[in-house]
């Protein structure tokens, strides 16, 4: 099995096994955070940011800043030709022509793929629209296995807007590849995780329940996975309104749930989670976005073939 020279799309591109060697390779990589290593010497990645971000771009930076590989690209595609009305796949044969591996964030879905064929390096998606998010699941997996030990038989509720947020169709796909998971999808009639993530589930005889309030069902859980209301995704302003303050998890919620469950989030938060759960130890979402530098530097060295 070698992911060298992979694109990486869609979580669905992955199996199991794969999916383990990456979370290997990121337990490998926390020791490399502080000392660096040279593994990257050399190599350069473009990072292609049609979209805002935070956390997936500076995290993308940071470790192949650790792996001592360079990085050339854009936060603002406004600052570029995008401007002057040049196409995407113009702006990825450029990008391969001056990197090593690509990463592209686009508010298109379909956006990666359209990159991957443009071009002759690999791309890596860092969120298509409302589609996929395949890096995010990756130090998502990293970090349920690091804080429960496992995934297998896991409990995990997702929470929000399942419909319009990429991070939980992609979560979802990969929680099928695990043993006896049962997955809690809880949001407004509105926000219902989309029929074809359903339909894949349901195809891997995954059991998947549907839920409109977290308190009802939060006793059980193992894991709870928040969402931002994606309200750029929404048709209209009223769509969004109607929507919008529905459930927060407060410490009211949180008490009614495990000791040992965690909460999880890709972050940014708007008001889903209220500020006093930041110091409940089951708060999970800043070493969430923490294990995004060691999820990574394992996929990009992976990628570019520079480990086994
Ligand atoms: C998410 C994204 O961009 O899809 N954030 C992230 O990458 N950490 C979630 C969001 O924007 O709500």
């Amino acid at each position: 099995m070698s992911l060298k020279g992979k694109n990486v799309i869609s979580i669905e591109d992955f199996s199991r096994e794969e999916i383990n060697e990456i979370l290997s390779v990121s337990e490998k990589m926390i020791s490399h955070i502080k000392s660096g290593t040279s593994i990257c010497k050399g190599k350069i990645l473009a990072t292609l940011f049609f979209e805002p971000s935070t956390r997936t771009r500076m995290s993308f930076e940071s470790a192949m800043l650790r792996l001592d590989g360079n990085v050339v690209g854009f936060a603002d595609a406004k600052a570029t030709s995008v401007k002057k009305g040049e196409i995407l796949t113009d702006t990825i044969r450029m990008a391969a022509a001056y990197s090593d591996i690509i990463t592209v964030r686009h508010p298109s879905e379909g956006a990666a793929r359209v990159s991957a064929n443009a071009s002759n390096v690999p791309v890596i998606n860092a969120g298509d629209g409302g589609h996929q998010h395949p890096t995010q699941t990756l130090l998502d997996l990293f970090t349920i296995t690091k804080e429960m030990g496992k995934i297998d038989g896991l409990k995990i509720g997702l929470f929000g807007d399942l419909k319009y947020g990429r991070t939980v169709h992609s979560l979802a796909h990969a929680l099928s590849l695990f043993d006896n998971v049962k997955i809690y999808c809880i949001s407004p009639e509105q926000l219902r995780m989309p029929k074809y993530v359903l339909k894949s589930l349901a195809e891997k005889n995954i059991l998947v329940t549907e839920e409109n309030k977290i308190e009802k069902i939060i006793p059980e859980l193992d894991v709870v996975y928040a969402t931002r209301i994606q309200k750029e995704r929404f048709g209209s302003e009223k769509e969004y309104l109607d929507v919008k303050s529905s459930t927060i998890i407060d410490k009211k919620v949180m008490s009614l749930a495990k000791k040992e469950m965690i909460l999880m989030h890709p972050l940014p938060r708007v008001d889903e989670i209220s500020y006093e759960i930041d110091s409940d130890p089951r708060a999970a979402y800043f070493k969430q976005a923490a294990y995004g530098v060691p999820t990574r530097m394992a996929l990009i060295a992976l990628v570019l073939g520079l480990i086994k």
